[in-house]
C-alpha cells in the first residue's frame, strides 16, 4: 500500500532559493567538518514524532532545505510519514505523524522511580510480555492503528501461530513495519519473515547475555578507570585511621565487581538484584567521599600537625 505512491516526490517543492536567505539569517553555513567523511559517525535514520506533520515537514524542507526522499501515505489521507534526506550515504530523517499526545512513559514495574523490582525485570525479565508486545505498547504504538495493534498483540500472546501468520498477520507486518525493520539495520529485528518475527514474540527474559557482556566490558573498564584516578587523587588526602582510608579506595573496585557480576546472577536467582543496588550505592558513597575530602583538603584544609611534623623530621634528617 505504502509503496504505491512512494518514489519520486515533487522535489520542485524544495525551495532552493531559500538557502542563501537562510544563511544570511542564521549566520555562517554549517561547518564543513559535519559533512566530511573523516568524521567517524554514522547513522541510518532519526525518527521524529510530529503533532503537526505538515508544519514539521515545512520547517525541515523550507527552513533547513532538506529534500523529500519518500512519502508514506496513510489511509485517512495525508502522509503517515515523510522521509527527508540528510546528506549522502542514504541517511534520512523520518518525520512521523503522531495522532495522539504521548502517554506517560511506562515504568518497568509500573511505579515511578528505581526499585528492586525494576532491577529484577531489567536483568531477569518480567516473565510476562514479549519484546514485540512491549514495543507495540511502547515506542512502536504510533506505527499502526489500534485495531491492528491489538490483533498483533493477541496473535503473539496466543503463541504466534504460523498459519495465522501466513494467511493474515504477515500482511500487517509488511505494510506497517518493513519501512524500517527490513533487515537493513543491524540493530533492529528483521520482521520480514516468520522466524524474525517469532524471535520478538518470545517471553521477556531480560537483557540478553551478549548485551550484558558488552555493557559489562564498558562498565568494568570505564568505572575502574574513574575510580583509579579518583583513588590516586584521594591517596594524597590526610585521613586516619589508615585502614579506613585504604578501605575507601578499595571498596569501589569490589563493589563494581559485585554489581556487574550480579547482573548475570539475577538471571539465576532474583535477590542478586539487591547486590546490584548495594554495589551502586557503595560506589556512589565512596566516590562522593573521596571527591569531597580531596576537594576540601586541596582548597581549604590546613596541613595537619602530624604531616607538618613529618615534614620537619624529614628536613632534620637531610
Ligand atoms: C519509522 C521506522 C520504524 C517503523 C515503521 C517501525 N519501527 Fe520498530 N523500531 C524502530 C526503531 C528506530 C526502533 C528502536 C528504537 C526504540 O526501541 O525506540 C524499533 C524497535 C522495535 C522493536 C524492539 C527492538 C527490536 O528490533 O526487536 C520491536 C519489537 C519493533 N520495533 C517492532 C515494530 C513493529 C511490529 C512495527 C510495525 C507495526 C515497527 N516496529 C515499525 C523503527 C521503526
Amino acid at each position: 500500500m505504502a509503496s504505491a505512491s512512494a518514489g519520486s516526490t515533487p522535489t520542485a517543492l524544495d525551495p532552493a532559493p531559500t538557502r542563501p536567505a537562510r544563511r544570511r539569517h542564521l549566520g555562517p553555513p554549517p561547518a564543513p567538518a559535519l559533512r566530511s567523511s573523516a568524521v567517524p559517525l554514522a547513522f541510518h535514520h532519526v525518527a521524529v514524532q510530529c503533532a503537526d506533520l505538515d508544519r514539521c515537514e515545512r520547517f525541515y524542507r523550507e527552513v533547513l532545505g532538506l529534500a523529500v526522499l519518500r512519502r508514506w501515505p496513510r489511509d485517512a489521507g495525508g502522509d503517515r510519514s515523510v522521509w527527508l534526506s540528510v546528506g549522502e550515504g542514504g541517511a534520512f530523517l523520518a518525520l512521523e505523524r503522531a495522532d495522539e499526545a504521548p502517554g506517560p512513559r511506562p515504568w518497568r514495574d509500573g511505579k515511578p522511580g528505581l526499585s528492586y523490582e525494576d532491577v529484577v525485570i531489567a536483568y531477569s525479565g518480567s516473565g510476562k510480555s514479549s519484546r514485540l508486545e512491549a514495543a507495540l505498547r511502547g515506542p512502536m504504538s504510533s506505527m499502526l492503528p489500534p485495531e491492528e495493534l491489538n490483533k498483533l498483540v493477541t496473535w503473539a500472546q496466543k503463541g504466534a501461530d504460523r498459519e495465522a501468520y501466513d494467511t493474515d498477520i504477515k500482511r500487517t507486518f509488511d505494510q506497517r513495519c518493513m519501512s524500517c525493520h527490513d533487515g537493513g539495520n543491524p540493530h533492529l529485528s528483521n520482521l520480514g519473515n516468520y522466524d524474525g518475527v517469532k524471535k520478538t514474540t518470545e517471553q521477556d527474559t531480560g537483557t540478553d547475555v551478549f548485551t550484558l557482556v558488552r555493557v559489562s566490558h564498558i562498565h568494568m573498564f570505564g568505572m575502574s578507570f574513574i575510580f583509579f584516578l579518583m583513588g590516586q587523587i584521594f591517596s594524597h588526602a590526610y585521613i586516619r585511621p589508615v585502614w579506613f582510608k585504604s578501605l575507601v579506595v578499595v571498596l569501589p573496585f569490589i563493589a563494581i565487581s559485585l554489581d556487574v557480576g550480579s547482573w548475570y546472577f539475577t538471571k539465576l536467582y532474583k535477590p542478586f538484584a539487591a547486590i546490584t543496588m548495594l554495589g551502586g550505592g557503595v560506589m556512589a558513597l565512596s566516590f562522593t567521599f573521596m571527591g569531597a575530602v580531596s576537594m576540601y583538603q586541596l582548597w581549604f584544609g590546613k596541613t595537619p600537625p602530624a604531616v607538618a611534623q613529618r615534614g620537619a623530621a624529614l628536613r632534620g634528617d637531610l
